[in-house]
This record gives C-alpha cells, structure tokens and sequence, in this order.
C-alpha cells in the first residue's frame, strides 16, 4: 500500500523518491510557537511557519524536525502529550498540517515529527481511565504501577533538579505510577500490546498525511522490567524492530530518528541491523566538540569518533551542537563533567539537571570565530546535521526563564516591535523576546542579516551549500591524519573519487599543521570557500598555517593525465 499522504505530496513536490534521503539531509530543528505567529495571539502557529518555508528553502537545510505541536498543559514544552492525533488550536488544525508538509515538499524540505511513545500528560484520557480502571486490566495496565516506591530500584533519576523519584503515588488508583520525566507525565506499559497498537496508530495517522518520519523521544525508556537498569532492554528493541518492519511495509522513504542519550556501545544499537531506527544522535561526540574548542586538544574528540562503533549501510549518525533540551552532560566521565560546568556555565543559573541551559552562541562566549569553527565541525564529521533553530542567527537566551525556556524564547525575524515574531501585544508572547544588549533582537535578527553580507545567517548559508555540493560529506568514510599539532585537528571525508580535506586549529593561538599527505603526492587541495589552488602535495609531509580557530575545507583533486 503506498499512502495517500504521499501520493497527494508527490503531485507537487520535487523530492527525489530516494530511501537513504536522510543520509544528505540537513535537518532544521524548531519549536512551532517560537516560529513565527500569523494571527498575533503570541504563538507561533503553522499558517506562520508556512509562511516562512522559503525563508528554511533559501538557507538550503532540506529537512525539518517540528516539536509536539498537539495538545498539551504544556508543563514540558508541549512532551506532555494529552492526544497524539490532534492538533492543538492555538497552532492550527489538521488541514494546516496538511498544507504545511505539501508547501515544504513543493520546495525540496522533507518532515519529521515527534512521536512520544514513552509517557502521556496526567490529563491524557488513557491516564484518567487507568487510575480508575480495576488493578490488573488491560486499561489499568496502559501504564506502569507498583504497591511501593521500591520497584525497579537503582534506576537513575533525569529530571534531578525537579523530582526525587521516578515513582508517584495516585491516590485515585490507589497505587503508585511510574515515571521517567516529570511526576506528570505518566510512563506507558509498552509491554501491553494495546499500547503498542495505539503507537502505531498514532504513527499511521500522520504518515498518511505524508510526514516524511519522526524523531522518537526517550527510546530507551521504552519498557522497563524487574531486575533491571530500565534502559535499552531487548523488549525496547523488539518495539523498534516491530515499528520499523509496519512502516517499512506501507510507506515508502520513512526516516526514524532516535533520541537515545546513551554511552556508544549502547547508542548503536537504536540501529539494529538496520531494521530499528534509521539514525540515531550522537549524543557521545557532542560534548567532545566542546571540551575539544575549550582544551585545545583534540585526541578526546578524535579518539570518540574513531572508536564509534561501526553501523549498518542504511543508518547514519544525527550530529548537534545545540536542541532546545539542556547541553546535556550525563554520559560523559565526571572529571569532563566538572570542566565542561567550570567552563562553560560559571553561572550557576546556566546548570540544570545534569546540564547545561544555554544555546550556541552564549556558549561559545559570541565569538564569531568559535561559532564558525563548530559549525564547521558539524557540518563535516560523518553525520547528518541538525541546526537548531535560531542558532544560524547567533540568538542569545535568558538563563532567567524557568526550566529550558530560555533557550525557547521567539525567533527573531527583524528590529521590528516583538522582533518581527508576533503583532501581540508583548506582555501576551508565549515567553518575552530577548533584549540584552549583546544579543538584543534590535541587532541579531533575520532581516538585518540577510542584508549584510559578513553576517553569520549568510555564512552559514555559504557552508550549508558547499556541504551539500560534496556527498563525501554525508556519505563518506572518515580518517584522521597524523598534524605534528595536537591543536590541529585533520580529517579526510572520501566517497569514491572524491576526497575531501578538513583542517582545523582548535586553538585560540596561530598554529602550524604538518600533515601526512604521502598517499596523496601529486595532488592540489582546493580550498573550497574561494576555489584557491594550493601548492601540489609533494616529497614528505605538507606543511600550512592556521590562524586563531580557522578551518579549511579543500578538495583534493588528482593530477592531470
Ligand atoms: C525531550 C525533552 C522532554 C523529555 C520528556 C526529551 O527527550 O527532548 O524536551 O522534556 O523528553 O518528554
Ligand atoms: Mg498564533
């Protein structure tokens, strides 16, 4: 069965009918509220973020991730899901989710959405019939209960800054739930195989609609059992396995991507053998990007990469700098830990849970240099990128917002009242524009980029477009070549004939790199942001400078003949 969804998209779209699309993917990641809001009631809504697709088209990312737009208390940003299936009004109605995938398509950019199959809201009508329903039923069973707050002892706690425990007691049912995330946000029984069939439900009822796949949240929660850590169980992976096989079976060209904020060795397997999840973040290499430009050495970052475990032809790694989710430090050792907090949140404001509430260009301190160089690094390690929206800009956030909505915060579009996001009046945002003045949206905004052209929205536009001109880029294996510089960083990306080159000086000092191009001798490095010929590889190692946190990206192009 081929969907309708897909078909009514194909009339008008110019997407290639390719099933690895997701391997040349750049992903845009944003938050429908803080998008863009088309009727000036202080939320962003899908009409408005229609309206601003050629904006997303002429940045050349090809694919978008959109949050929970469905119906919600919104306690976590919208993850606290009372119907999977709906829309919530204030964002607008099923006609316009159609619209909206068919005017994305109709400009080469696939969608995915967010499917929480993990846990509901409290006020979820599957929660309000459980807690009622008699112990041991299958409606009871929807969820995860226990006598004691004793069950499944051990599991660590997320959310540390908010709960003590993963249980809460309901006196309603008389027994206590489980829960990974909030206390209001119910974990579901995913060994019930009712549960199970309403996942899949729900999936069907957006890839009809032609939703190019979904981003699954906290996969390894999905099933949780007696006697164990709760995370990554082979009945997780069996819930996986069998998602995958239904939508393989009906829709073509799918994507699912897992957020699984595991050590590597565990990471992987959200891959399967192919047959689990198609990409999976690599939440390992990402605070290794900052630990790398903060020390200056870049063996951590190097050493995580090459000992990443391999994985199956069809599967490709997400990499990010940024989400709208804390930097997170949980899987990294506790000495990294401690250096990435005395680094990069000497504010203790900044800290949350166990990680860091900031975007990318408070991060890196607003150097401009620093802001290209990580860029950089995503958009040439093996993976498929995902920007966080926003961050093309260099937007700020405000530490001083509760929970993550800091980094939440709307769009900026241009100096205009309410930074050209909203016609409401401002006290009625769904959170308050920034206006501090390093990163005031009178000066960090879309319009005034655009019209100046060492802006960084236009740079980044530049680097998205050479990334998507070279396919060793997306799809190429990686090697790391020997500099003499612990601070430079060197890498080869090759894909058959084509070989590319990435050099890049860590350091915030001038530094030289001396690199291992023997098997290369005879060959030009083409630098490719101004097509600059180099001197030809020859005899021994091949010597270049490297300013303060520059990088280079060169083609080698063989010798004539
Ligand atoms: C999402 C968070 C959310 C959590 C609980 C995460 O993985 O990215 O934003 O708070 O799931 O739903
Ligand atoms: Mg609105």
């Amino acid at each position: 069965m081929s969907s309708g969804g897909a078909l009514e998209a194909g009339a008008l779209s110019i997407l290639e009918d390719d099933p690895l699309w997701y391997k040349d993917a750049i992903f845009y990641e944003l938050p429908l509220r803080a998008f863009y809001d088309s009727n000036g009631d202080g939320v962003g809504d899908f009409p408005g973020l229609i309206e601003k697709l050629d904006y997303l088209q002429d940045l050349g990312i090809t694919a978008i991730w959109l949050l929970p737009f469905y119906p919600s208390p919104m306690r976590d940003g919208g993850y606290d899901i009372v119907d999977h299936r709906a829309v919530s009004p204030e964002y607008g109605t099923q006609a316009h989710v159609r619209r909206f995938i068919r005017e994305a398509h109709r400009r080469g950019i696939r969608v995915i959405f967010d499917l929480v199959a993990n846990h509901t809201s409290d006020r979820h009508p599957w929660f309000q019939r459980a807690r009622r329903a008699p112990r041991g039923s299958v409606w009871r069973d929807y969820y995860v209960w226990s006598d004691t707050p004793d069950r499944f002892s051990g599991v660590r706690v997320i959310f540390q800054d908010f709960e003590e425990s993963n249980w809460t007691w309901d006196p309603v049912a008389g027994q206590y739930y489980w829960h990974r995330f909030y206390h209001h946000q119910p974990d579901l029984n995913l060994l019930n195989p009712r549960v199970q069939k309403e996942i899949l439900r729900i999936a069907d009822h957006w890839l009809r609609m032609g939703v190019d796949g979904f981003r699954l949240d906290a996969v390894p929660y999905l099933v949780e059992k007696d006697g164990t850590t709760c995370e990554g169980l082979p009945e997780t992976h069996e819930v996986l396995r069998r998602l995958h096989a239904h939508i393989d079976s009906h829709y073509p060209n799918r994507l699912l991507l897992a957020e699984a904020n595991q050590r590597p060795i565990d990471a992987v397997n959200y891959f399967g053998q192919g047959d689990e999840c198609h990409m999976v973040f690599n939440f390992p290499v990402m605070p290794r990007l900052f630990l790398a430009v903060r020390t200056e050495d870049k063996l951590p970052l190097q050493r995580v990469i090459e000992e990443m475990p391999p994985i199956p032809e069809n599967c490709q790694w997400g990499m990010f700098l940024r989400n709208h989710d804390e930097l997170t430090l949980e899987m990294v050792d506790p000495e990294e830990r401690q250096l990435m907090w005395d680094v990069y949140a000497v504010d203790t404001e900044a800290r949350i849970n166990l990680g860091i509430r900031r975007r990318l260009a408070p991060l890196l301190g607003n150097h401009r240099r620093r802001i290209e160089l990580m860029n950089a690094l995503l958009l040439s390690l093996p993976g498929s990128p995902v920007i966080y929206y926003g961050d093309e800009l260099g937007m700020g956030d405000n530490v001083y917002l509760d929970d993550r909505n800091g980094l939440r915060t709307p769009m900026q579009w241009s100096a205009d009242r309410n930074a050209g996001f909203s016609r409401a009046p401002s006290q009625r945002l769904y959170l308050p524009v920034l206006n501090q003045p390093e990163y005031h949206y009178g000066s960090v905004n879309v319009e005034l980029q655009l019209r100046h052209p060492h802006s960084l929205l236009l740079w980044m536009k530049r680097l998205i477009g050479l990334r998507r001109r070279y396919p060793a880029f997306s799809r190429g294996d990686i090697r790391f070549l020997d500099s003499e510089t612990y601070s430079v960083l060197a890498y080869l990306r090759t894909l058959g004939e084509q070989v590319l080159l990435v050099v890049a000086n860590l350091s915030r000092y001038v530094r030289y790199a001396n690199l291992d191009l023997a098997q290369y001798r005879g060959w030009t490095p083409v630098e490719l942001y101004g097509e600059t010929r180099f001197p030809a590889v020859a005899e021994g190692r091949y010597f270049m400078s490297l300013g303060p946190h520059s990088f280079y990206w060169f083609r080698l192009e063989p010798p004539p003949g």
